[in-house]
């Protein structure tokens, strides 16, 4: 599959910003710690400092924002996060994805944790934890796929939907 990982550039401004508009219909971010009117400069800037652990923000802990590529077209990204603080411990784990909408069901998910492992395990990361919303089927079947196992089922308060929580090792 010809699905590479590399980290966003200078000329994805416009089909980052129209795939983070087109994820909106899951209430779910493409490009994560962005905000409306930033400049896409300072963004990767930002996001270069982020994978190399400098100037890091209150509760951020160093991590690579990817995108997915398919012959040069946006299709998802992935977030690998290279240490856990107390909330990426409970709730977000090592490893977020996302494939864009028009992209779904090809593989693709399943093709960018497999890349994702990879490069988290080249920075040390030997067990990877992963969570997905209880009710989010595909994400279950894309962790199930890359070998993760079932730690726990975690009711979540307030009402929200509980999530899983697995271990890849
Ligand atoms: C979850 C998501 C990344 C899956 O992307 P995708 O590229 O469609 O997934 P894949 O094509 O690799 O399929 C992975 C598995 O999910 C299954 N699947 C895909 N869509 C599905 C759906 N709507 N319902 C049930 N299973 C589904 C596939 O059959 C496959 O399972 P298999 O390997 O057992 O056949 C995508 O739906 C998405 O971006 N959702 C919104 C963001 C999100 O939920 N991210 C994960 C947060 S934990």
């Amino acid at each position: 599959m010809p699905l590479g990982l590399r980290p966003f550039q200078i000329n994805d401004e416009a089909a980052a910003l129209c795939g983070h508009a087109a994820m909106k219909v899951d209430d779910f971010r493409l490009l994560l710690d962005w905000a409306e009117g930033d400049q896409w400069a300072e963004y990767l800037a930002r996001l270069n400092d982020q994978r190399r652990g400098l100037n890091l923000g209150e509760d951020h802990v160093r991590a690579a924002l990817l995108a997915a590529d398919v012959d040069g077209v946006l299709v998802g990204r992935t977030s690998v996060r290279f240490q856990l603080n107390e909330l990426l411990a409970l709730r977000g784990g090592h490893i977020g994805y996302c494939v864009l909408p028009e992209f779904r069901q090809k593989g693709y998910a399943t093709e960018i944790l497999r890349q994702a492992l990879v490069i988290a395990r080249s920075e040390g990361v030997t067990r990877v934890l992963m969570v997905c919303d209880d009710d989010n089927a595909a994400s279950a079947a894309t962790i199930e796929r890359c070998g993760g196992a079932l730690d726990t089922v975690v009711q979540a308060g307030d009402g929200d939907v509980a999530f899983r929580r697995y271990w890849i090792d």
